[in-house]
Parts: C-alpha cells; sequence; structure tokens
C-alpha cells in the first residue's frame, strides 16, 4: 500500500461558517415508479399498517434520521393535479403519468403523505403544479392545506378527515422548469413571472409560507446562471430559497473512478456560482435579504444502469421498476462526500433533498411481500444527520492531491467538522478518496479545551464494487476503527483507502 504524507488541518470554535439546519438531512419521495406503490405504501404486505404504510420502511426512515420530506415530484407533479388524490379511495380516478410512462392509481395522495410524515416525524416539503397548472390551483391546494376552516376546500379537508389543518411551510414553486423534459417547460422570463404571481397568491392564503424557486436543474444546463439571475430578478422579495438538483454516476463504460470520486468538488463550485448569482442580484435590489439554498435534488445516480421508463411494450404499468440503483461502496464514499460539500456551506445551503428515499436510486430498498434493506448509501446519510448537528467549523486543509481528468488536481482529503457547543462535542467528517493508500490525518484542536476520541466510525473495504442486495443485506456496513488518538491538542487518525468516516470527539466526563 502506497505511504502518503499526513493531510492536516486546525480546527477553532471561533472560526464557524454556521448553524446546521436539520433541514439539510431532508428526502425526497416522488410518485416514480416503486418510490410510493410497492415501495413505502403496499397495502396486504404483512408489515403493513391500517394506512397501507410498511411498518418496516418507516422503520428504516426513522433510522436514516430523514428530517423533511419533498413531494409529490420531481418531473410527476409537472402534470399531476393534486385534486385526484385526496378523498374517498374509490371516488380517486387512475390517470396516465407522462412524466415516468406509468399508471397512477391515486390511491396514495397528500392525507397519505401527511400520515406517512406524521409517522416518520418528517417536515413535509410540497410542490405545486407550474408545468400544466398555476396560480389557481396553487392558491386551492394551500387552502386545502393550511386554512383552518369555513372555506370550501378547508372543509373539504376536514371532511377527509383532517380536522387540523396541515401547516406546511416549505412548498416549491414547480420542479426543473428550465429542463425541456419537463411537461409544460418554460423559457427564463416565463417561470420567473408566474413564479411572482404563484408566491404572492399563496402567500396571501398563508403569510407563513416559505417558498424555493426552481433554480437550474443542474449546473451543467447551458442556461445556468442567467436562469437564476432571471427568476431571483422578478421574485427575489416573494421566496425564500432557490433550488439546486445534481446527480452523479458513471456511465457503463466509463471507468473513470478517480473522477467521480471527487465529483463533490462539482458541488462545491456549484454553490458557489449560486450564492454568488443570489447576491449580485440581492446587491442590485438593494436588498437586505439573503436567499438560502434548497438544494432538494442530489444523490449519486448511474443513468444508464437502470431503464428511466417502462420498455414500450409495457404500456403504462403500474409500480414500475424504474431509477433502481444498487449501490456500491465507492457510491457510498461519494454521498459522504456530497454531504460533506453541502456542509462546508451550511450557511446558505439551508435545505436539502437525498433523491431519493425508498427504491427509486434509494437508500432503502423494499421486495414486494418482502424484506425492507438498507443500501450502501444509507450509512453516510444516517451518520451525518445523526452527529452532524451544530456549527460547522472552517477547514482549511494542507492535503496530499492526485490528479483527476475531470476536475484537475484535487485533494485526497475531503472534511468538514461540526461542534456542539453545548456539550463542547467536535465530530469530523472525513473521505480519503485514494482507492490505493491510507490517508493520515492530524488536526491541531485549538481552543476546545480536553477533548478524547468516542469513537471513530469507519464505512471502507476490499471491493470498491461491493453492494447489499436482497440475498446479502449486509455485505457493506460500518464498522469502529481503533488506532484515532488526542495526543496534547493534536487528534492524529489513519483514514483507509477508499473510506467514509466518522471521528467523535468529547469532552471527557460527558457521555
Ligand atoms: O429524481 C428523479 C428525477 O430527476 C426528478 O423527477 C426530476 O426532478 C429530476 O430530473
Amino acid at each position: 500500500m502506497i505511504q502518503r504524507s499526513a493531510a492536516r488541518f486546525t480546527l477553532d470554535p471561533a472560526f464557524g461558517i454556521g448553524e446546521v439546519n436539520p433541514r439539510l438531512y431532508g428526502s425526497f419521495v416522488e410518485h416514480l415508479g416503486r418510490c410510493v406503490y410497492d415501495g413505502l405504501y403496499e397495502p396486504g404486505h404483512p408489515e403493513a399498517d391500517e394506512a397501507g404504510l410498511r411498518r418496516d420502511v418507516l422503520a428504516l426512515v426513522r433510522e436514516l434520521g430523514v428530517t423533511t420530506v419533498r413531494y409529490p415530484g420531481g418531473n410527476f407533479v409537472s402534470g399531476y393535479r393534486w385534486e385526484d388524490g385526496v378523498g374517498p379511495l374509490e371516488q380517486r380516478p387512475v390517470r396516465l403519468d407522462l412524466a415516468w410512462h406509468s399508471l397512477e392509481t391515486n390511491r396514495f395522495g397528500l392525507g397519505e403523505f401527511m400520515d406517512f410524515c406524521r409517522k416518520t416525524d418528517v417536515e413535509p416539503m410540497m410542490a405545486v403544479n407550474l408545468g400544466t397548472r398555476g396560480v389557481e390551483d396553487a392558491v386551492r391546494l394551500v387552502e386545502y392545506a393550511n386554512h383552518p376552516g369555513g372555506t370550501e376546500l378547508s372543509d373539504l379537508r376536514i371532511a377527509h378527515g383532517a380536522e387540523e389543518p396541515y401547516g406546511i411551510r416549505m412548498w416549491c414553486l414547480g420542479n426543473e422548469m428550465d429542463g425541456p423534459w419537463q411537461i409544460g417547460h418554460k423559457k427564463p422570463g416565463e417561470y420567473a413571472r408566474l413564479a411572482r404571481e404563484t408566491a404572492n397568491a399563496m402567500k396571501m392564503v398563508d403569510g407563513d409560507l416559505q417558498l424555493v424557486a426552481c433554480g437550474s436543474s443542474g449546473f451543467g444546463m447551458p442556461t445556468f446562471g442567467a436562469w437564476e439571475a432571471a427568476v431571483l430578478g422578478e421574485c427575489y422579495e416573494q421566496v425564500e430559497y432557490v433550488s439546486l438538483h445534481s446527480y452523479y454516476g458513471l456511465a457503463v463504460d466509463d471507468t473513470d473512478l478517480d473522477s467521480f470520486l471527487a465529483s463533490a468538488e462539482d458541488v462545491e463550485r456549484y454553490i458557489e456560482g449560486v450564492v454568488d448569482t443570489c447576491d449580485h442580484i440581492g446587491a442590485r435590489l438593494k436588498s437586505t435579504k439573503k436567499i438560502m439554498l434548497s438544494y432538494d435534488e442530489w444523490n449519486v445516480w448511474h443513468v444508464e444502469r437502470s431503464p428511466t421508463t417502462p420498455p414500450p411494450e409495457d404500456g403504462f404499468p403500474y409500480a414500475p421498476r424504474l431509477l433502481e440503483n444498487n449501490y456500491s461502496l465507492a457510491d457510498a464514499v461519494l454521498t459522504g462526500s456530497l454531504l460533506i460539500g453541502m456542509l462546508r456551506h451550511a450557511d446558505r445551503v439551508t435545505a436539502a433533498s437525498l433523491a431519493q428515499l425508498v427504491n427509486v436510486i434509494a437508500p432503502i430498498m423494499t421486495e414486494p411481500g418482502g424484506p425492507a434493506w438498507r443500501q450502501t448509501i444509507f450509512y453516510p446519510f444516517a451518520q451525518a444527520s445523526a452527529f452532524g448537528r451544530g456549527r460547522v467549523l472552517r477547514v482549511e486543509a494542507d492535503s496530499p492531491r492526485h490528479t483527476t481528468e475531470r476536475f484537475g488536481e484535487v485533494d485526497l482529503l475531503h472534511a468538514t467538522a461540526v461542534t456542539d457547543d453545548a456539550t463542547g462535542a467536535v465530530t469530523v467528517f472525513a473521505v480519503n478518496r485514494d482507492r490505493t493508500g491510507a490517508l493520515p490525518l492530524d488536526v491541531v484542536l485549538r481552543g476546545f479545551g480536553e477533548l478524547a476520541v468516542a469513537e471513530h466510525l469507519v464505512l471502507d473495504g476490499d471491493d470498491p464494487d461491493a453492494r447489499n442486495t436482497l440475498d446479502r443485506p449486509d455485505r457493506v456496513t460500518p464498522r469502529t476503527a481503533t488506532g484515532a488518538t488526542v495526543s496534547g491538542d493534536v487528534l492524529r487518525a489513519v483514514l483507509t483507502p477508499l473510506s467514509w468516516n466518522v471521528i467523535r470527539l468529547r469532552r471527557p466526563g460527558n457521555g
């Protein structure tokens, strides 16, 4: 194994970036493939509760530490009529879902989603359809969901069994409206005006809403930057967030794993580009307000490895197996690195959604009538959500580097750190991107007082391609490493090749 020189950085509680907003650990449920149907919702399954929600899936969602869930899409929302999914089940229409060429039974809708949120202690994040619909339907949905009662739509919700308003705070103004694949795709100016007028009207119904304007559907979009500027130029004062979406994957014949593992470079540049654009518009408008970033679709997605639409001979099937990526150890290490990239910008990225939650590019997999299990990417997310709370500290690493084809020279170490000011605990999240060598890590701990290693959790292994499957659901799981020490004011640890690491430090005597 190659012997690397140490990567180093200094942590100091005086140099903070920002508080982690719990909304950073959100996820996403779309009516797509088997995310909802034969995923989290499967009446008749031995684990199904009275509402058809799988108890085993609910338990895994809680274990994952998901804080918010965006719903119902995604591309799906741009052709969706929310009214189809409320009221008595037997009266709900069956429709064609054009986005994913599937059959939509509407057995699962807003009420079922809110039940799911209540049972998993998750904050709902709704999207309105700005593809085929507009201001009026968005307003009607907010009235149905959030108005206490005494109007046609709020009384309808009550008649449907929800006496109390849902009180949904976070709303997305459409989905990926810059994308030519989107039903009702818009030019920047068209979307900007529609988003502004929809936002104004939605806030007339409920002034406490927090709204997310669609940013670009990817950093690589040709209109990136110009789109955000046009949208925010119209609705800067109407919205609280702008969205970012990105997925990273390898084409079937692409073997450039080093570039893939460095994809968080792209995440950080993307975030910085959006922050710059927001602040440029804010400065032009002389606004004191700062727009926050909602990274509401992100994940590893190897697009070529599973179908994105059903085969033509299948017509419009119910719950087809779409986007069912089976994740490897390397995918999990990158997932951790993508989270690190967002945490390093926690002052502006205050909401995010791992896309998606169940079966569809997901940390949780299920078999109809069978078990549910954790994919490899489950673990870094769950650990970041469990331990990545508090204040993010600045990390300026001095790390050995290597050259990648896509991103040029990159650090082998990708790291961030979070401190809990109440207990003095510090958690370091670190990825060793090097597939061939262990990376020694030295962290100078300045101004914390005495700290000791509580735990060093590692996700690593001999085979970057190792996966969890139905037959072998626990092939890749985290382990506890030994050897990390704090001596004087220096934390020393060794990061094994291609590994995700969580090093938890605590004050002696503090649990
Ligand atoms: O998450 C899968 C799809 O990716 C979403 O529906 C869409 O918004 C994005 O392009």
